[in-house]
Order: structure tokens, then sequence, then C-alpha cells
């Protein structure tokens, strides 16, 4: 039996994670989330506010492994509310890789494609990071105090990670589009951005083969299709059978959001294919997936 920490449970990705591993007879998951459990895929749960939170050895020892989904990962949030993200992000997290060091817990930490600035190439795991907002900063300096305190982590980067909800969780691109047509509304998307979405039930697997084969290192997840985003918004209406003439493509610039977006998110996820066994999908695959 593998014992998973799960944090950020009531989460997007965390709840699919959680349900997923339900399903695994050869693991068991305690889930932490900052507000009660909104679902019952966790064998167990706990409450823990990460923003004023002091780890300790003791509160981690019972774990085989650490799955790290919990974040702020809301960018103009994080751009207002610097000392908060700060602390959920990367003090949060410098705080769970040293108590994994010391009680011999691995972790698997889920980082972001915007650690990088966005230029248009394709990226590998060994590209210098350099974030052009304050939650890619957040989220690069956890990679650094993960690498510094534990280096035999595993760090996951997905891309715009999209997919069904499941219960009350954040909505997410295609959902977004998808309700938006669904309602009549007319919405504008950017044209100018890219990026190789990640579909959340691959990346639910991935993490949780990382938890039960732990391998040490860096590994992009990212889909199989690089897209930009309103290229993707008309595929959702397509494939929902929707008005795409409601959708009108913007430029970033005129996108009066207070944290920059990395205009390019260009991944290959051969890596995490080879040493996961990571099954990324492109995105019509995944939006079939999802009916
Ligand atoms: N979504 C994307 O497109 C995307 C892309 C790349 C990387 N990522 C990364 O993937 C991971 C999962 O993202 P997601 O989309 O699943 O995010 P999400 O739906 O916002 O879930 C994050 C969870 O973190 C928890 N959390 C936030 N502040 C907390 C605090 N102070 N104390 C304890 N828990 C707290 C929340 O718990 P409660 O619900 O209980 O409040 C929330 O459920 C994050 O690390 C994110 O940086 C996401």
């Amino acid at each position: 039996m593998i014992n998973i920490l799960l944090t950020g449970s009531n989460g997007f990705l965390g709840q699919h994670i959680a349900r997923l591993g339900s399903t695994d007879p050869s693991i068991n998951i305690t889930g932490w989330s900052r507000n009660p459990e909104i679902h019952r895929y966790c064998d167990r749960n706990e409450q823990h506010n990460l923003a004023n939170i002091t780890i300790t050895n003791e509160m981690i020892s019972e774990y085989d492994v650490v799955i790290h989904t919990a974040a702020l990962s809301n960018v103009d949030y994080c751009e207002e509310n610097r000392k908060e993200a700060f602390l959920v992000n990367t003090e949060a997290t410098r705080q769970l890789a040293k108590a994994c060091n010391e009680t011999h817990t691995h972790l698997v930490h889920i980082s972001t494609d915007f650690v990088f600035p966005g230029d248009d190439k394709l990226v590998s795991e060994q590209d210098a990071t350099n974030p052009v907002n304050y939650y890619g900063r957040t989220k690069e300096m956890a990679e650094l105090y993960i690498q510094q305190l534990l280096p035999t982590s595993t760090i996951i980067r997905p891309v715009l990670i999209f997919g069904n909800i499941l219960s009350n969780t954040r909505s997410n691109f295609v959902l977004w589009v998808k309700n938006s047509l669904e309602k009549t509304q007319a919405i504008n998307v950017t044209s100018d951005h890219f990026r190789t979405a990640t579909y959340v039930e691959d990346l639910s697997r991935l993490c949780l083969n990382a938890a039960k084969t732990p391998h040490p290192g860096i590994f992009h997840a990212a889909g199989n299709s690089y897209l930009s985003v309103y290229d993707m918004a008309i595929k959702v209406a397509q494939h929902f059978n929707l008005n795409e003439k409601l959708i009108s493509p913007i430029h970033s610039s005129n996108l009066n959001a207070p944290g920059i977006r990395p205009p390019c998110s260009h991944f290959n996820p051969e890596k995490a294919k080879q040493v996961f066994g990571f099954e990324s999908k492109t995105f019509e695959e995944a939006l079939k997936e999802m009916d």
C-alpha cells in the first residue's frame, strides 16, 4: 500500500487525481485542503491553510509520497496579493520539501509553464526559466527550493489545464468557451497566444504514475497539439456544435489584466512519455473524451 498526501485536493487537478486514485486499491490518499472537503474521493481529509502553516516532520512522516498541487494559480490575484502568493506557492512548498527531505518522503510537485517567458520556440526541461509575472516567479522560486532541498523530487510542468470539472472547482478555458457559447454570449479570445494545452485526465494519470514509480527530475506534461488560444476556442465550438461566429480574435495587447501572460508555451512531453508512460492526447482527442 502506498500512502499519498495530496495537497490541493479540492482543486481542479486535485479532485481528478483523488478520483483516479480512488480506483486503485494499491494506494491510499489523504487530502489536504484549505476549505472543507467538497467531494468523497480521498480516504481521509485534513484542513490546512498553507498561507500560515508550519509543516512539521510529524505531519509528513506517515506518507510515502506527497503530490503537491495546491497553489494560488490565478495570475491576476497573485499579481495583486504578492505576500499571500509567496506564502502559499513558495514558502509552503519550501517547508514541504524540507520536511520530505528529513522524512525520506518522495515529492511530486506540480509547477507550471509560466516559469518561462513565453518565447516562440520549443522549450525543453533544461531551458533557463525567467517568468514574466509574479505567479510564475513564486512557482520558479518553489522549483529552486525543491531542487536545492530535495533533488530527488519530481517536478511536473503542465500547460493550460482543461477538462470536465468534478464538483465546485474553478472553471477552465474549454468549459468557459463552451458555457459562454451555450448561453449565446459573444467572447473575445487572444489569437497571438499559443499553448500545448494539457488534458486534466492525462495529467492526473501522470501524477499518480510519478507517485508510484519515483523518478527525479523536471518533466513537461503537455498535450500533443500546439494551437493558438483562438484556434482552440474554434475547435471547442465545432466539436460541441456551437456558434463559432460568437468568437472574436483579439490581440493580447487589448487584454487589460494586471498580470502579463507569456505569449507561447510550446512543450514537448517526450521525456514524461519515456519515463512515466505519459499518454498525452491531441486537443481534438481530449475534447472527444470530454463528451
Ligand atoms: N490550471 C492551469 O491551467 C494550470 C497550468 C499550469 C500549472 N498549474 C498548476 O497546477 C496546480 C493545480 O492547479 P489547479 O488548476 O487544480 O488549481 P485550483 O483549481 O485553483 O486548485 C488549487 C487548490 O489549491 C488550494 N489552495 C489555494 N490556496 C491555499 C491555501 N492558502 N491553503 C491551502 N490550500 C490552498 C485550493 O484549496 P481550496 O479549494 O480548499 O481552497 C485549491 O483547491 C497548481 O499548482 C498550478 O500552479 C495549473
